[in-house]
């Protein structure tokens, strides 16, 4: 009996001591977002700074498919335009993203940010008059910009690894939003040939060089330009492009629960007023 107890020991730790060898990554880092809670909004400065991150470094590398620029400019969107009353002279005034009262939301094709970030891009396309490929300047109406023509020429270019396509990269991946945080943080500075010591990334070592490195985005906002602050800002704008109508959601949610309130209070005065006088 003790034998076969202590056998069945054994095979419970060495169980686990496969397990843990095989689960090298750590878990990811739980990160405060803004967006968490059930009333939880997207903080729109973070996501409008994740776009520059993604702009200025991902996108050497990571498509972004799902995304075309018009939908910067969107209700909801980081760079939605409204007019608003100004306060001290009466005049109607630009404000990018919702304002707390208020606003008139400007369609997007008279939106100069979102006109500006499309038309900074160029583009490859068929030239109408040639029919050759020829560089334009892009269009709002553009998807964005992808870095390499094919998967092929992407994976020549990335010593064989695939820069996977980030527009719903939060839901594709377990743990979200505070993995992707997680992983940008997560190099040590060391690799093995081509491959970098990542303690987030599943296996421990990843084929994507360390992206981030400090004051190398510099911000209009005087946001700290640091590696964590980078991470968490693409982050929440990776999230708000996986998820960009999750504000309407939560508030329809919310109208929902509201009618159901009601309802019930008025089934159940409905409910008194046909059993009245009735014993039951
Ligand atoms: C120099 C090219 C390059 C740049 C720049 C780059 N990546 Fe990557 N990335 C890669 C490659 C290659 C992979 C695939 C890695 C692998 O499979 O080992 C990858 C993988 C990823 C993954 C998937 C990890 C997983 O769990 O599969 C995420 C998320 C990611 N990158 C996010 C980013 C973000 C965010 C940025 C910008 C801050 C960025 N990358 C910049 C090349 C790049």
């Amino acid at each position: 009996m003790l034998r076969v107890l202590s056998a069945a020991a054994a095979v419970i730790v060495a169980s686990f001591g496969i397990a843990f060898a095989a689960s090298e990554a750590e878990h990811p880092e739980n990160h405060p977002f803004s967006f968490e809670s059930p009333v939880g909004s997207y903080d729109m400065a973070a996501v409008q700074r994740g776009f520059q991150v993604y702009q200025q470094v991902c996108s050497t590398c990571h498509s972004m498919d799902h995304l075309a620029y018009r939908h910067l400019g969107q209700e909801g969107g980081p760079f939605a335009l409204y007019m608003v009353r100004s306060h001290e002279t009466g005049e109607m005034e630009p404000h990018v993203g919702k304002p707390a009262h208020g606003g008139t939301f400007v369609d997007v094709t008279e939106n100069p940010y979102v006109r500006a970030i499309a038309s900074g891009v160029t583009i490859v396309d068929v030239d109408p008059n040639s029919g050759q490929l020829a560089d334009r300047p892009g269009r709002i109406s553009d998807r964005f910009r992808r870095p390499f023509p094919n998967e092929i020429a992407a994976r020549a270019s990335n010593g064989g690894a695939y820069p996977v396509d980030l527009s719903v990269i939060t839901s594709a991946r377990h743990g979200g939003a505070d993995y992707i945080r997680s992983l940008l943080i997560g190099y040590d500075g060391t690799s093995e040939g081509t491959l970098y010591h990542n303690r987030y990334f599943p296996g421990g070592k990843i084929a994507m060089p360390p992206p981030l490195a400090e004051g190398a985005v510099p911000y209009a906002d005087g946001t700290a330009t640091t590696v964590e602050q980078y991470a968490t800002d693409v982050a929440t704008f990776l999230q708000w492009s996986a998820d960009p109508h999750m504000e309407e959601r939560k508030r329809m949610g919310f109208v929902v629960l509201a009618f159901l309130v009601v309802l019930s209070g008025l089934l159940y005065l409905a409910y008194k007023q046909v059993w009245r006088g009735e014993s039951h």
